[in-house]
């Protein structure tokens, strides 16, 4: 290993300045099950990203209350990237297809908005989730109420929840698409609208993010097979109130990145990053992965491309959909989530969070379940990596925001070693998160709008087992 170690530029290792493993206690610890159509939420004062709902296959039946749950991506703390459950303390229904942001005054609560609840059908109340004493209310709100919805998309800017489309929540499956625009403003607690001149079609499951006070809007589904190519961006400007509609074009006509619903966008470096989705037509009915899993938008010039990834790591880009991504700095975290590229029958949904790191020229990835194995193994030979220890700053409890994964082959075993790469938080230039859930009715989350199956219209409301209904 040291051979190839060798080979790499200096350049490389004076950029990540590196370190590793930190002997991770894995006994005891929380291990959130697979899930998907959840939402996930960054609160950087406590580097936490907390994941709030879903819905979980097993068990056969489900619990009636929502996990939630974070993970401690303070790299400094003994319980780093492990998670804490906090399900028994915050009684929030199950709750899936919902969206949720960090607002409030002292930007530490979370807003829970919308989706689908196990018992009740009207969503259209807000939860609120205080993240210093994990106290869940339902603060009373003036305005206009919106109908309750999934598949929608949100942001969060200056205290708004912005969001725009999405499906009646109470209704089956061919059922209405809103193109109306909500604001939720979550410092005075009422519901306003934006504009609607030059506004998208209605759409669900497309995604939202927000650059530099423009909201870009892309993909999703217009109706149950149609989805809009990511050639039409729409930009919403939050000073002006006023929505244009873009054109994007690809570096290279080869990689433009296909449609797609049911996938992320966030922001890093000044980039759109979007991650993930399916499609499906008329012919194919099935869900099938959007084209390139990963696609970067610059927003200045409108033009695709598709990232180059670190050829010495092994790089997991798993084909997901109703996953989450959240940035922290120049990392994207993708949690949860279905594959798009296992056959129906096999377990579809994911249990893993993927670390995708940005800043150099070329990404990295890893999956957490990978680093906390590499983790435990090098506790058991802790002599690998102890060469670059010393690029670890331990007085600097504030740096230490990035994970670099790379890969390293030992033998004919591929070897992941954890590279800790250090950033002081002042660094980060901007946190972001948005993600896209989508829908199904209240009882049966794997509705057809979602997948297009046929087989999953039956459903029943009112009957808890129903909610469990599966795809053949
Ligand atoms: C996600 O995967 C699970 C397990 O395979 C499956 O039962 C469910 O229908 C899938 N959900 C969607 C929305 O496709």
């Amino acid at each position: 290993m040291y051979k190839s170690l060798k080979h790499h530029n200096y350049h490389f290792y004076h950029l990540i300045l590196i370190i590793i493993l930190y002997i991770l206690n894995v006994y005891g610890q929380y291990v959130p099950e697979n899930r998907y159509a959840h939402s996930a939420v960054y609160v950087r004062s406590e580097s936490r990203i907390y994941f709030i709902g879903g819905f979980k296959v097993t068990p056969y039946v489900p619990n009636p209350m929502s996990d939630v749950f974070y993970l401690n991506i303070n790299f400094t703390d003994a319980n780093r990237l492990e998670f804490t459950d906090l399900t028994s303390q915050i009684n929030l229904p199950l709750t899936i297809f919902h969206d949720s942001e960090l607002g409030g005054v002292n930007k530490d609560l979370i807003f829970i908005i919308g989706g689908v609840n196990w018992k009740d059908p009207d969503t259209s109340h807000v939860y609120s989730l205080n993240t210093k004493t994990n106290e869940l209310s339902v603060p009373i709100v003036q305005g206009k109420v919106p109908p309750s919805r999934k598949g929608m998309s949100s942001v969060i800017y200056e205290g708004k929840f912005y969001l725009f489309g999405g499906q009646a929540a109470t209704t089956g499956i061919n059922t209405l698409y809103f193109n109306d625009f909500n604001i939720f403003d979550t410092i005075n607690l009422n519901w306003q609208v934006g504009s609607l001149v030059n506004s998208p079609t209605a759409r669900i499951l497309h995604s939202a993010t927000i650059v530099n006070g423009v909201i870009y809007y892309i993909g999703g589904k217009t109706q149950v097979t149609v989805y809009p190519p990511l050639t039409e961006i729409y930009q919403y400007d939050i000073v002006g109130n006023t929505w244009s509609l873009k054109e994007a074009t690809a570096a290279d006509p080869k990689f433009m990145p296909g449609s797609r619903a049911g996938h992320t966008s966030i922001l890093i470096d000044g980039k759109i990053v979007i991650y993930g989705g399916f499609f499906s037509s008329d012919d194919i009915q099935n869900k099938l992965p959007a084209k390139e899993t990963i696609a970067i938008l610059d927003v200045n010039t409108l033009v695709w491309s598709i990232p180059e990834f670190d050829a010495r790591v092994d790089n997991p880009i798993p084909k997901l959909f109703l996953h989450t991504a959240t940035a922290v700095g120049e990392v994207m975290f993708i949690a949860f989530g279905n594959f798009t590229d296992k056959p129906d029958g096999f377990d579809q949904t994911n249990k893993d969070i993927y670390i995708f790191v940005f800043g150099y020229p070329q990404i990295f990835s890893s999956s957490l379940s990978l680093i906390k194995n590499m983790a435990n193994a090098n506790e058991a030979q802790p002599q690998i990596p102890t060469s670059t220890n010393t690029n670890i700053n331990p007085q600097q409890p504030s740096s230490l925001s990035k994970v670099v994964i790379v890969g390293i082959s030992i033998g004919s075993v591929s070897l992941v070693l954890t590279i800790l790469s250090v950033l002081s938080i002042a660094h980060y230039k901007r946190t972001k998160k948005s993600k896209v859930q989508l829908g199904g009715v209240p009882n049966d989350p794997n509705s057809v709008e979602i997948n297009d199956d046929k087989s999953h219209s039956e459903y029943q409301q009112q009957d808890p087992p129903t909610i469990l209904t599966e795809s053949p």
